[in-house]
C-alpha cells in the first residue's frame, strides 16, 4: 500500500482524509481511553472504577468515592482513615482570609466559586508543581475548600459571618453545618452525602472534557478545575438543576403541573432535567435523588415539589419518551434542606471536583495535547480591500 504523505495533499484533501465527525457536538465520538468511569446508556448503569454507583450510593461515603476515583481502588481501613483525616482537617478546609475579602457582593454563587477557585491557586504552595503527589495535594485542598467557599459566600451575602469548618463532621454534614450554623439531621446529612456520591464523576461530560483539554496543555490543576466550573455553569449541563427549580416555582401547584407541561411540550420548549446525550433510559442517578427528595420533602412537610416533578416526568416520558436526568430531583432535596436555588450548581461542582481531579491526574499520567481540527467552511480566496475603500 502506498502511504500518502499528508504534505503532498492540498489543505482541502488533507482535511477530507482526516476522520471527520458527522454529528454536531462530538456525539458518539470516542476521544480517549479512560479507566475512571463507564456509562451504559442503554441499560442505565453508571460505574466508577468498576463499582456500580447504585452500590456506592447504598454502601459507600463521598470521601471513600473520592479516594476510589483518584487512586483507582477502594482504600483499606488504614488508607481511608489517613485520607479522611487530611480531607476533613481544618487546615485543609479553611480559606485564606485574603480570599474571603475578594468576594464581591453582587455576584452569583457560581461566579464566586469560579473566581474563588481560580484565586485559591495563588495561596497553594504546590501550585506550579504538576507531579502526581502535588496534584493530589492540590485536589485534596480544592475538594476540602470548595464547600467552605460556597458556604462562606452564602453567609456573607446574608450579612452573616462565615462559620469555621468542624473537623468532627464529614464533608457533607460539615457543609450543611457551615451553611446554616446548625448540625444537620441524620437524614439531611446522609442524603447530601449520597447526592455527592452520585455527582462525583460522569465520564467525558462537557466540564470534564474542558478540564482535560486544559490539563492537556500541561496547565495546572487549578486552571483545569476553573475551566470545568465555567463549563458546568451552563443550563445544558450542571446549570440545569437550578432551571428545574425555577420551573417548579413557576408551576407552584401540583394540580397545575399536567396542564403546564402539556402546554410546554406543545410549545416545543426544552424542559430542564430531562434528556441526555448518552442515556437512552432514565439516568440511574435520578431514582436515588427522587427517593431522597421525597423523604426530605415529607420530613419538611412540603411534598409539592416532588409531586410536580413526578407529574412532569410522567408526561415527558409518555409523550416524548425523554427521561429524567440527574438534575431533575436533586434540587428538590436541596430546597427541602433550605438551600437556595442558585447554590445548586455550586453544590454539583463541590462533588464533581472529585471526578475532574481524577481526570486531570489521568490526563497528566499519559498526556498528549488535545488539539482537533475544524472542517473549514468559510471563504478561502477573499481579496483584502483597504478600509478607506470599503
Ligand atoms: N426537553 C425537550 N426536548 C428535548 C430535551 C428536553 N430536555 N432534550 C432533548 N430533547 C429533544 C430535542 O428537542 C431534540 O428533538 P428534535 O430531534 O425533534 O429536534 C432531540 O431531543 C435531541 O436533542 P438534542 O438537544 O440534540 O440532544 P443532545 O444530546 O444534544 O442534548 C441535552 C442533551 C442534555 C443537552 C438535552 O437533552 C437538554 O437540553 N436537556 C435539558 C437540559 C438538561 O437537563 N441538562 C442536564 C444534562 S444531564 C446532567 C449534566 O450534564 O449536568
Amino acid at each position: 500500500m502506498i502511504q500518502t504523505n499528508r504534505f503532498d495533499l492540498t489543505p482541502r484533501e488533507e482535511i477530507d482524509a482526516m476522520s471527520t465527525v458527522n454529528k454536531a457536538g462530538l456525539e458518539d465520538v470516542v476521544v480517549s481511553t479512560s479507566d475512571i468511569c463507564f456509562i451504559d446508556g442503554r441499560e442505565g448503569r453508571l460505574i466508577y472504577r468498576g463499582y456500580d454507583v447504585d452500590d456506592l450510593a447504598a454502601q459507600s461515603t463521598f470521601e471513600e468515592v473520592v479516594y476510589l476515583l483518584w487512586y483507582g481502588a477502594l482504600p483499606t481501613k488504614k488508607e481511608y482513615d489517613a485520607f479522611y483525616k487530611t480531607l476533613s482537617a481544618t487546615a485543609t478546609r479553611k480559606l485564606p482570609p485574603k480570599l474571603v475579602a475578594l468576594l464581591a457582593k453582587k455576584t452569583t454563587p457560581m461566579e464566586v466559586l469560579r473566581t474563588g477557585v481560580s484565586a485559591l491557586s495563588a495561596f497553594d504552595p504546590d501550585d506550579p508543581d504538576n507531579s502526581r503527589e502535588a496534584e493530589i495535594r492540590k485536589a485534596m485542598r480544592l475538594t476540602a475548600q470548595m464547600p467552605t467557599l460556597v458556604a462562606a459566600w452564602e453567609r456573607i451575602r446574608r450579612g452573616k459571618a462565615p462559620i469555621a469548618p468542624n473537623p468532627k463532621l464529614n464533608l457533607a454534614a460539615n457543609f450543611l453545618y457551615m451553611m446554616s450554623g446548625k448540625k444537620p439531621t441524620e437524614l439531611a446529612a446522609k442524603t447530601f452525602d449520597v447526592a455527592l456520591i452520585l455527582h462525583a464523576d460522569h465520564e467525558f461530560n462537557a466540564s470534564t472534557f474542558a478540564a482535560r483539554v486544559t490539563a492537556a496543555t500541561l496547565s495546572d490543576m487549578y486552571s483545569a478545575i476553573t475551566s470545568a466550573i465555567g463549563a458546568l455553569k451552563g443550563p445544558l449541563h450542571g446549570g440545569a438543576n437550578e432551571q428545574v427549580m425555577i420551573m417548579v416555582d413557576k408551576i407552584k401547584d401540583p394540580a397545575k403541573a399536567e396542564t403546564w407541561i402539556r402546554k410546554a411540550i406543545a410549545d416545543k420548549a426544552r424542559i430542564m432535567g430531562f434528556g441526555h446525550r448518552v442515556y437512552r433510559v432514565e439516568d440511574p442517578r435520578a431514582k436515588h435523588l427522587r427517593r431522597l427528595a421525597a423523604e426530605l420533602g415529607r420530613q419538611a412537610g412540603d411534598e409539592s415539589k416532588v409531586k410536580i416533578l413526578n407529574t412532569v416526568a410522567r408526561v415527558m416520558t409518555e409523550e416524548k419518551h425523554i427521561y429524567p436526568n440527574v438534575d431533575l430531583y436533586s434540587g428538590a432535596g436541596y430546597a427541602a434542606m433550605g438551600i437556595p436555588t442558585d447554590q445548586f450548581t455550586p453544590i454539583f461542582a463541590m462533588s464533581r471536583v472529585a471526578g475532574w481531579a481524577a481526570h486531570v491526574l489521568e490526563q497528566h499520567g499519559n498526556n498528549r495535547l488535545i488539539r482537533p481540527r475544524a472542517e473549514y467552511t468559510g471563504a478561502t480566496r477573499a481579496t483584502y480591500v483597504p478600509i478607506s475603500q470599503r
